[in-house]
Order: structure tokens, then C-alpha cells, then sequence
């Protein structure tokens, strides 16, 4: 695929890695974190299906585990016609750690689409939300 964004070249590679035996759709993630780096992620599932990790939520762990507590922007690659959209856990955790971050949507064949975290989860829970408890 060629890409001049290196984060859209990054999650295609991610995508590659995919352990989806069971669904046999293959998810690629980029995340560049406040500082600058890299973070790569791709979906990896489960025999008990439910287990599965989707390539977003892959990549956000493996950020906040290497002290990134932060991104500004986030890729999301698929071999699909239409780019795919993150899942409402995802779009929770990108909530959380990714809460400015442009969203941008690929496909192999260069459809590219971009979004906004808020765009994706309007009216979002997060930590602000858990300050007043009966
Ligand atoms: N998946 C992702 O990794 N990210 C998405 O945005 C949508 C879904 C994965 C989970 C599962 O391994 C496969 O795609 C089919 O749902």
C-alpha cells in the first residue's frame, strides 16, 4: 500500500499481524502519542470469541503500558471497501486516552475518512463524570 502518512503506513503493517483465525478480518491500528511516538496494534482474538481485543484497544494498552498516557491521533486500516469504524469499547478507551485525537479511517485502497473522538462518542463517561457519588 503506499501511503505518504507514516501512521496510516504503520497501522497497514500492524494489519498484517492480525491474529484473526476466527473472523478472518484483519484490523491494523497507528497511535501517535503526545510526544510523538509510535504505537502500533493489531486485533487479536480468542478461541473463546468474546476474549477477542479489537487492534485499537490493542494499541491503546500497549501505549499507556510504555508510560504514553496521551494521543493526538489515532489510524485504523482495513482491507474492506468502506474504512472501519472503531467499536463502542474502543470508542470509550479513545475517549479516555485519545479525548483530542483526530480519528482517520483506511482502507488499502486509499479511502480515507476522518472523524473526531467526540464526533464518534457524543457525550462520552470518563473520570470528570465520577466526582459526585450518593
Ligand atoms: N475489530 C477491530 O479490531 N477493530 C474494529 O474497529 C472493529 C472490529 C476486530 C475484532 C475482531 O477480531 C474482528 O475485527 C471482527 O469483529
Amino acid at each position: 500500500m503506499f501511503t505518504p502518512d507514516p501512521l496510516i503506513a504503520a497501522a497497514a503493517i500492524a494489519r498484517t499481524r492480525a491474529f484473526a483465525p476466527y473472523s478472518n478480518f484483519a484490523v491494523g491500528a497507528a497511535l501517535e502519542a503526545e510526544g510523538g511516538a509510535l504505537v502500533m496494534g493489531c486485533n487479536v482474538e480468542s478461541a473463546s470469541y468474546g476474549l477477542t481485543l479489537c487492534a485499537e484497544r490493542v494499541a491503546i494498552v500497549k501505549g499507556v503500558s510504555e508510560g504514553h498516557r496521551r494521543f493526538r491521533r489515532v489510524v485504523v486500516v482495513t482491507d474492506t471497501d468502506r474504512p472501519t469504524p472503531p467499536c463502542g469499547a474502543c470508542r470509550q478507551l479513545l475517549w479516555e486516552f485519545a479525548p483530542d485525537a483526530e480519528v482517520v479511517l483506511a482502507n488499502l485502497r486509499g479511502v480515507i475518512l476522518k472523524y473526531t473522538v467526540a464526533e464518534l462518542l457524543p457525550a462520552g463517561f470518563d473520570a470528570g463524570n465520577l466526582g459526585r457519588r450518593a
